[in-house]
């Protein structure tokens, strides 16, 4: 049975291949279209699924659409009529949005793919996001949680995901949360005060958390309502975002909490407003985890299963991720590598599959390479022709010159085989460099990703070492498969591992089992033969504003205009001409441990 799987029109569209319940392949469309968090229907990730399986749209048996659209509508319309007056500003606006395509979604997929009506599904966003969680991860029996902004009316669900003996399966979601009181809002609500793009810096409230202290959790006792059962709701008073489109706070919120950040105000955390900007982050952030936490310590005793699958944008929250694992009772705790909405394309798929059309259960490839593959030739071929310097190596070769290359402090552009599935570089469309070099992680911020310093990089670590160098709670080294959770980096190693370990003293760490990604781990064995630390820092390969690179191309361009000093595709090695390592181990004071733990400035 051939199931195409879409996610479009809210954020970060994609489409993915469910084959006689497997995927094949998977891919945003943001990674084709080199448009950031492209929402457009997928056409590009769609054609270049069928292309990969070799594929007609006649050819599928059904084409499944990741969320009801018309019960969105039915929300949105709800919730603009309830708020008339105040609303009637952003109704126009909101018909217009929702009816221009959203809506129509049936005719949609109809008209480009050319299949029958019949044949295209629908399923719940959240039933969804549970199906990318537990239909995915090596467990038999499991409880599920979801939590993102908003699905349908959904924001959070629970239940629990069965394989059974006989083959069948099953997902049950027993109770949910409901719009306008969510998890996600709350969170987007604080990333728009603080003055971060909404649905995209979520993440640098959760970074710039630990620059601060929850000094403000009486204030947000107002805002969020606990109730006895675990579930809370958002006093609607504080917020607008079920009103209008313009704002997602209110003046009394605002009245609460102080001035909002102007985005382009830099976050200096000597002053008062800067300190108090890092408080309402780790404010928000505790709150988040509370109620996470406590939600799956009550789902752990209702179901009695060891395994949690979580999933939903919030499930990015790798902080949360590491409280629930340590504090609600689970054994291990499964986030897919595209926990967001676009991992809903491979979610619907597998939904219709095992529930829908009630086929065999069967083993998915625990791996996140879903995309489009290099072609180290193509890169030699355009890296000549642009007068480079091209090497061609064996793989044992190629492993050990980079490893020359990252000990000598210079910046790798690393593409190999299939891209990743979701938001996080795991080592085929990776930057990598030296982890201990706080010059290094400057250089990459300054002149790669031009962001903020207070972002911390992730490090990646062979599962073998990975007790050595991180603390990790049982059940870490799955979570952190696919950088899903944050943990401590431990004390002794903090200055050697400078570049990846925030002001708090924990890293949101990659640990590599060898099967996953032979030749990175293979890479990291020999940076460890050379350096006695077998750690790389590893950030996605892309420039501030782009998504990360998918093709041999893309990432030769990236390569050209911005400071990385190598890069691999393939057999293939191109070095800057005149390259000079940015630092020496001994200039860069590996070895000592002088340097002041995780002391990121800001
Ligand atoms: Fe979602």
């Amino acid at each position: 049975m051939k199931l195409l799987g879409i996610s479009a029109h809210y954020h970060d569209s994609a489409a993915a291949l469910v084959i006689d319940g497997v995927p094949v392949c998977a891919v945003q469309e943001e990674r084709l279209s080199r448009l950031k968090n492209d929402a457009g229907f997928p056409i590009g990730a769609i054609e270049w699924c069928l292309d990969h399986a070799n594929l007609e749209p006649s050819d599928l048996d059904a084409v499944v659409f990741y969320e009801r659209s018309m019960l969105k509508f039915e929300r949105i319309l709800t919730c603009t009529l309830r708020a008339f007056p105040r609303s009637w500003r952003s109704f126009p606006h909101a018909m217009k949005n929702t009816l221009g395509e959203k809506v129509w979604v049936r005719g949609i997929i109809a008209s480009h793919l050319d299949v029958p009506r019949d044949r295209i599904l629908f399923t719940d966003h959240h039933a969804s996001h549970a199906a990318a969680a537990f239909l995915t991860a090596p467990t038999e029996h499991a409880a599920v949680m979801t939590a993102d902004g908003v699905g349908e009316w959904a924001t959070l669900t629970v239940g629990r995901g069965e394989r059974r003996l006989d083959g069948s399966t099953d997902i049950t979601l027993s109770r949910e949360i409901r719009f306008p009181h969510s998890l996600g809002m709350l969170y987007s609500t604080f990333t728009a005060y603080l003055g971060f793009k909404v649905n995209e810096d979520e993440y640098k409230v959760m970074g710039l958390a630990a620059y601060g202290r929850p000094t403000m959790m009486e204030q947000l006792q107002k805002v969020v309502r606990r109730l006895p059962d675990g579930a809370f709701t958002l006093a609607p008073e504080f917020f607008e975002f079920h009103t209008t489109a313009s704002r997602s706070y209110s003046s009394k919120f605002v009245e609460l909490f102080g001035p909002p950040r102007h985005p382009y105000e830099p976050i200096d955390l000597e002053s008062a407003d800067g300190r108090r900007f890092a408080d309402c982050a780790a404010s928000v952030q505790r709150m988040l985890e509370d109620i996470l936490v406590d939600i799956a310590t009550r789902l752990r005793r209702e179901t009695g299963a060891r395994d949690l699958c979580l999933a939903g944008g919030v499930a990015l929250n790798g902080v949360a991720n590491a409280r629930i694992l340590c504090e609600a009772g689970f054994e291990r705790l499964f986030v897919p590598p595209a926990p967001g909405d676009a991992g809903c394309a491979v979610g619907a798929a597998l939904y219709a599959d095992r529930v829908y059309f009630r086929n065999r259960d069967r083993r998915v490839p625990d791996h996140p390479f879903w995309g489009p593959a290099v072609d180290g030739r193509d890169l030699a071929r355009a890296a000549r022709e642009d007068g480079q310097d091209v090497g061609e190596l064996d793989q044992p070769r190629l492993v050990e010159r980079i490893a020359d290359d990252l000990a000598a402090g210079r910046i790798v552009g690393w593409m190999d085989g299939a891209s990743e599935f979701g938001p996080r570089a795991l080592g085929h469309r990776s930057l990598l460099a030296a982890p201990h070099a706080l010059d290094t992680r400057d250089r990459l911020n300054r002149d790669i990703k031009r962001r903020e310093e207070f972002r911390p990089f992730a490090p990646v670590v062979p599962i073998e070492q990975a007790d050595r160098f991180f603390d990790l709670p049982p059940g870490g080294a799955r979570l952190a498969r696919y950088m899903s959770g944050v943990f401590p980096v431990r004390h002794e190693w903090r200055s050697r591992l400078g570049a990846v370990t925030h002001v708090d003293g924990t890293a949101r760490v990659q640990v590599l089992e060898r099967e996953m990604a032979p030749r990175f781990h293979a890479l990291l064995e020999a940076y460890g033969r050379r350096t006695g630390i077998p750690v790389l820092l590893n950030t996605s390969f892309n420039v501030a504003g782009e998504p990360i690179v998918t093709r041999e191309l893309e990432g030769y361009l990236t390569f050209r205009r911005c400071g990385i000093d190598t890069l691999v595709a393939g057999s293939t090695v191109v070095t800057k001409p005149g390259g000079k390592p940015a630092l020496s181990l001994k200039e860069s004071g590996a070895w000592s441990s002088n340097t002041a733990a995780g002391s990121t400035a800001v």
